[in-house]
């Protein structure tokens, strides 16, 4: 790569700063929740201004709505094109531009829906999830300009934290629009805001819902406990089965796999303690590497339960508990079979004789990347040159279920997955935000990951 050639595109980075921050502040304004309602009007509109900001920087991009399955309304797509020569390759770009909900703004220390900037990061709910991936895609477009030797085409999915219903039978009917030489999902991130990764796994991710019943109504807790467990009792010793006494998931036929590409780097525990927020005090559970009981071991997460609030509780057993489990697969297990196994373990298990029924609600694919191309070393090289350090590769514990369907899809296509996050962006949760620093360097590595192709 040229010094030369660098310095520019540096600049032209330098140039399009403003306007990509005013993009991202404006997105996260919008608010585009999914969970309110994919086909709801908020989510048109953050699509249509998704499209015109790619539109000023000339790319041909229109909002399309998608068709469920079971053919009612889906999603609100953007997608769109710049097609600079029929001789050059062609990149398909890929971001979401749903966010996750808000439950509790209270907790925030900041508006989640007012971009704020503090020292390097700027706050918001989507400035990393994935607002930053739509930063990197529109920042590199516009920087490299006239200059762009591959053809561009954008997918921007408005319901990706819903788990993409509409997203294959969207793609299938597109086949040939989005047939393309390389993918780059800009939607997972880097080892740190300084030290650039590509993912090279996923988890899957299952989810299913437990229902436990001991009584057919509630009973006096004197005149029956004892003999009788309540049904939240129940279901915790149902849920705890799930694990060894040092908590790792026991799972028969919930499978374990080897770190893919080989562990570069474990992750740093104080950095991990810090950034997940966990409590002093704090064991961790399971055993291995911590990278890998992230990114290759399975974990299973209850992420609702119902049960009488403790505010106006009495003395009753109670008769049922529900509760829906999240279950992360290792990258190159069938998720379907996880869950099989899951529920299969969960019925087989119930505690002294309760009544255990599961619903099987979901099962999205993990993924392994294939080191072996040659657009990986491309992108390598263009990571260290922008930020100045070699990539540290590494896998992710959470989960783009699409990837694996769209390979099927695109045999031939190379799918690479970057994106804008780094440890401390609080996807999901509270206070999420950017590196500045972070999002610019993504930038220029996506701008002359480009340019490398087009070479080529
Ligand atoms: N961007 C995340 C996936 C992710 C998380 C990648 C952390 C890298 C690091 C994505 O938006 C997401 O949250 N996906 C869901 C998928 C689910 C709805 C099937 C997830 O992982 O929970
Ligand atoms: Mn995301």
């Amino acid at each position: 790569m040229q010094l030369e050639n660098v310095e520019q595109l540096k600049a032209r980075v330098d140039e399009e700063w403003q306007a990509v921050l005013d993009m991202l502040s404006e997105k996260i304004a919008i608010g585009s929740v999914s969970a309110k309602g994919i086909t709801a009007e908020h989510m048109r509109r953050s699509a249509e201004f998704v499209a015109s900001m790619m539109r000023e920087v000339g790319v041909d991009a229109h909002v399309e709505q998608s068709t469920n399955p079971d053919g009612t309304p889906g999603a609100f797509e953007v997608i769109g094109e710049k097609h600079v020569s029929d001789d050059a390759p062609t990149v398909l770009l890929y971001a979401h531009h749903d966010v996750q909900p808000v439950p509790d703004p209270s907790v925030w220390d900041t508006d989640p829906w007012k971009a704020t900037v503090k020292g390097d990061r700027l706050y918001g709910r989507g400035s990393s999830d994935d607002g930053g991936g739509l930063a990197i895609h529109r920042g590199a477009i516009g920087a490299l300009a006239d200059e762009l030797g591959v053809n561009i085409k954008v997918f921007f999915e408005g319901e990706e934290e819903m788990g993409s219903e509409s997203f294959i039978p969207f793609i299938t009917a597109h086949k040939d629009d989005f047939a393309a030489d390389v993918i780059i999902v800009a939607d997972s991130g880097n080892y740190s805001a300084e030290i650039p990764s590509l993912t090279t796994s996923l988890r899957g991710e299952a989810e299913c819902d437990v229902t436990v019943r001991v009584l057919n109504h509630p009973v006096h807790s004197g005149q029956y406990g004892g003999p009788i467990l309540d049904a939240n009792t129940t279901a915790a010793l149902l849920i705890s089965s799930m694990y060894d006494e040092k908590g790792n998931v026991v799972v028969p036929g919930v499978k374990s796999q080897e770190v893919v590409g080989g562990l570069q780097r474990d992750l740093d525990e104080k950095t991990f303690r810090h950034d997940s927020s966990v409590v002093d005090s704090y064991t961790f559970a399971g055993e291995g590497s911590l990278a890998s009981r992230l990114w290759v071991k399975p974990s299973i997460s209850v992420i609702g339960f119902d049960a009488h609030p403790v505010e106006g509780s009495f003395n009753v057993i109670a008769e049922t508990a529900r509760f829906r489990l999240s279950m992360r697969v290792a990258p190159s297990q069938n998720p379907q079979k996880a869950l099989d196994a899951l529920t299969d373990f969960l019925v087989s298990h119930a505690p002294f004789g309760a009544q255990v029924s599961v619903k099987q609600v979901a099962a999205g694919s993990g993924w392994a990347m294939d080191m072996s191309t040659d657009v990986v070393q491309d992108a390598e090289e263009a990571m260290r040159v922008a930020f100045g350090t070699d990539p540290i590769n590494k896998g992710e514990g959470g989960s783009i279920p699409f990837i694996p369907e769209l390979q099927k899809l695109y045999p031939q296509t190379k799918v690479l997955v970057t994106g804008p996050e780094d440890p401390m962006s609080n996807a999901h949760s509270p206070n999420e935000s950017i590196s500045l620093s972070g999002l610019k360097k993504n930038i220029l590595t996506e701008a002359l990951f480009l340019q490398a192709l087009a070479r080529n």
